[in-house]
């Protein structure tokens, strides 16, 4: 009997916030620009569900632009605490605008300020620029939450393959992957 991977995910990320000293749901994100070259960087995986992984970010970034282009994508968790890694790939798509609204609500304050002011993977010419946004921003909402700005939102990664890797004695680690096929999730173990 194989576990659902995604619910295999959630069950380990549980353990995970119990193990790992800091963000446990941090994950590498790998996108690929026009001309096939990978980037990654790091964003936090807010939710996850049998859809797949949610992601928020700035759509006009540099990982904005690339999905806009190519929407493939791929997610890698190291931890380390626990001695495990997971990688996730499939595609991605835009979240509805109220899922979008809705997390952009919960965030604090000074965090949806920090979205307004940030223009994400552009130059910036000095760091005092960017606090004058952010101050300028302050005087301008006070205390009273600011709507989501439209170019800022979420992410749905839904897999197509997940990869669970623990290590294990004399590199004889354990990797099993999840493919999804069409009669539901294929899972087999792999070569470390
Ligand atoms: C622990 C950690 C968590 C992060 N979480 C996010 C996130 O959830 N969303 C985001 O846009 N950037 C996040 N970042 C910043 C990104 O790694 C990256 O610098 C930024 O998104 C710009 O990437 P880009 O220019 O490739 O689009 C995080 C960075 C770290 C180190």
């Amino acid at each position: 009997m194989t576990i659902e991977p995604i619910a295999r995910f959630v069950e380990a990320l549980a353990r995970a916030v119990t193990a790992e000293p800091d963000v446990p749901e941090a994950a590498v994100l790998a996108t690929v620009d026009a001309n096939g070259q990978p980037s990654a960087r790091v964003v936090l995986i807010r939710g996850v569900d049998a859809r797949g992984f949610r992601f928020f970010t700035n759509y006009a970034s540099q990982k904005g632009r690339e999905l806009a282009h190519n929407p493939r994508a791929a997610l890698c968790v190291h931890w380390k605490s626990l001695h495990e890694q997971v990688r996730i790939e499939g595609t991605t798509e835009r979240l509805p605008a109220s899922e979008s609204d809705a997390y952009f609500a919960a965030r604090p304050h000074e965090s949806q300020l920090a979205a307004l002011a940030s223009l994400q993977s552009e130059p910036l010419a000095s760091k005092s620029e960017l606090e004058h946004r952010f101050a300028a921003l302050v005087t301008e909402h006070g205390a009273v939450s600011p709507p989501r700005p439209e170019g800022w939102g979420g992410y749905l990664l839904v897999p197509q393959r997940i990869e669970f890797w623990r290590e294990g004695p004399h590199r004889l680690h354990e990797r099993e992957r999840y493919e999804r096929t069409v009669g539901g999730w294929r899972v087999g173990l792999v070569y470390p």
